[in-house]
This record gives structure tokens, sequence and C-alpha cells, in this order.
């Protein structure tokens, strides 16, 4: 499917034609994968846009940049700022945000210091990224033959391009095999995310999460579900999941931002069955805090 095309993109501070969006096919990024990116998401709500925990997406951005390309030429703040005014310019009232920064047409090489830091913003229309029948009844999930990067190969923090080739390889043996999705394990053999979610179970009416040491990305819709659980009282734990407790158990979800909240409804053949109690509790709570009806959480929300 092409992608729901819009007027403006931002490019290194100035708006450019969608089309006119173009970089050099020696971009120093597009051949050693030397970019860090962030996936957003911008709701309809009755107050207008709101961009969802924007300023944490823009901080975690920064953060992958410390790590590969030391500094991005804009601060978190202005690509805040930049991020709002290209949605004004868009007129657009809900969509899905992509910053990226990357090293750019300079020198080709494994240096990438020589080359320059590249800093755009796009967005577009973007439904469901699991399926809207996977969001309401779950998806089918394969444990992947791929491990998860470990810290001391690639830092599993940072949001980075080239780490994504990981993902790729188990989303597709997973599609290959005819599931919907992957779920990785780290280097020693305990469950850590998706490709692009991270994980949750239920088991006897209590909530696990693996931890940041289970190699995953410090998910901000992970984090905002674990407000959201301990506020509902839910039990949580935050700990390590095995390969026997995510088989076993009554309930499980991925979050993210592209996915949101997606049951998962069975795994490898282990029967886990429709949305429970917890994930439709947690999925109705989440879905009202991101539409701007649940006021106590409108400080995650940035109106346009
Ligand atoms: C590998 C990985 N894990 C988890 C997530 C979920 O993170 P977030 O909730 O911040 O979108 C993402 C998406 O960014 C991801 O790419």
């Amino acid at each position: 499917m092409p992608l729901n095309k819009v007027d403006k993109i931002w490019m290194n501070g100035k708006l450019v034609d969608w089309d006119d969006a173009r970089i050099h096919v020696l971009t120093h990024g597009l051949h050693y994968g030397t970019g860090v990116f962030e996936g957003i998401r911008c709701y309809k709500t009755d107050r207008g846009p709101a961009v969802f925990r924007l300023r944490e997406h823009m901080e975690r951005l920064h953060d992958s940049a410390e790590i590969y390309l030391k500094k991005i030429p804009y601060t978190a703040e202005e690509l805040c700022d930049a991020t709002k005014k290209l949605i004004k310019a868009n007129k657009i009232e809900e969509c899905y945000i992509r910053p990226i920064a990357y090293r750019g047409y300079g020198e080709m090489g494994l240096n990438p210091l020589k080359s320059p830091v590249d800093t755009a913003i796009a967005l577009w229309s973007w439904g469901t990224y699991l399926g809207e029948e996977g969001l309401k009844n779950g998806i089918r999930a394969k444990i992947s033959s791929f491990e998860r990067i470990s810290p001391n190969v690639m830092p599993p923090r940072a949001k980075a391009t080239g780490q994504y080739l990981n993902s790729i390889l188990a989303k597709m043996e997973a599609l290959d095999c005819g599931y919907d999705e992957a779920i990785l394990m780290d280097g020693r053999g305990m469950i850590s995310e998706g490709p692009g979610e991270n994980i949750f179970i239920a088991k006897d009416g209590i909530l696990y999460t693996p931890p940041l040491h289970a190699s995953i990305l410090p998910g901000i819709t992970r984090d905002s579900i674990l407000k959201l659980a301990k506020d509902m009282e839910m039990h949580v734990h935050i700990t390590d999941v095995d390969r026997a407790l995510l088989y076993t158990a009554d309930e499980a979800f991925f979050t993210g931002t592209a996915a949101e909240i997606t049951p998962i409804r069975e795994v490898d053949g282990h029967h886990i069955g429709k949305p429970g109690p917890l994930t439709k509790r947690l999925q109705e709570k989440f879905f009202r805090v991101i539409r701007g009806k649940e006021g106590q959480y409108d400080n995650w929300l940035d109106f346009v």
C-alpha cells in the first residue's frame, strides 16, 4: 500500500513539498544504517489534534542520537515545535509522525563523523498497524528463531535505523510461517519484545512485562500502560518472562505507538484466547486518554 501523501515534509528546518523531499544515493545512512528515528501518533480530539507524549519521543530521539550520531542540530524543543508546525501546515487531524536524523551525503566509509547530520520530520495518515481485526480480536504470534540484539551487539535502548534489520528478519520469518507478528527472546532466552512493540502478559490477575535488561526498547506506550495499570490498581510485575509463562498466559498484548494495544490470541499454536478483562480495560482507558477524554492524563497530550 502506498503511503498516504500529504503536502509538506520538514527537512533541515524547511517545509518542502512531499515529492521534493529527496536524498542522494550516497547518503551515509542508506549504506550503513547510521540513522535514528521515532514513531509518534497524533490523534483527533474535541480540542483539535493532539500529539501523544511528543516531548518524551523527541527526548528518546536525542538519547538514540547520543549513541550513534553524537548530536542532532536541533533541540528536542525545536523538534516539538517543528512537528506541530508541520501538522498545521498539512491541515491533518490524525497522523503518524516519523522524525529521523541520519548521517547524510558526505563521505563513504565506516567513519560517519565526516558526513553531516540531516534531520527530517514526515507525517502521513496511518491506520491500525496490525489490522482493525487484530486490535479487536487479537493476533497470532510466533517466537522468533532470531535473537533480539543485546547491549554489547547494538544497544537495544537506541532506536536506530540499522538495528531494525534484526526486527525485519523476525517479522519476515513470522509472516513466512503464517503468523501475524514475531516475539523475540533476548540472549538469555527470556522473552524480550516484538519487532516494533513491547509485550505484556496477564496470569492469575497479575500483569507482567519484561524489564529493560531483557534487551527491550523502553517503549513510551509501555511506560503509559504501566502508569495506567498502577492508577487502575492492577498488580504489575516488571520481571523476566519465560517462554512457558507466555504459553500459559491468560492474556497477552503488544504495546507500541504503531500497534497501540494489540491483543495476542495465540503464540506458537498455544491458545491464549480473546482479549481478556485486563487487556480490555487497559485498551479502553488508553483509547480514552489519547482522545483527551481523561483529564488526569492531559499532560501527555500536546495540543496543536
Ligand atoms: C523495537 C521496539 N520496541 C518497542 C516499541 C514500542 O515503543 P513505543 O511505545 O515508544 O512506540 C517500538 C516502537 O517504537 C520498537 O520499535
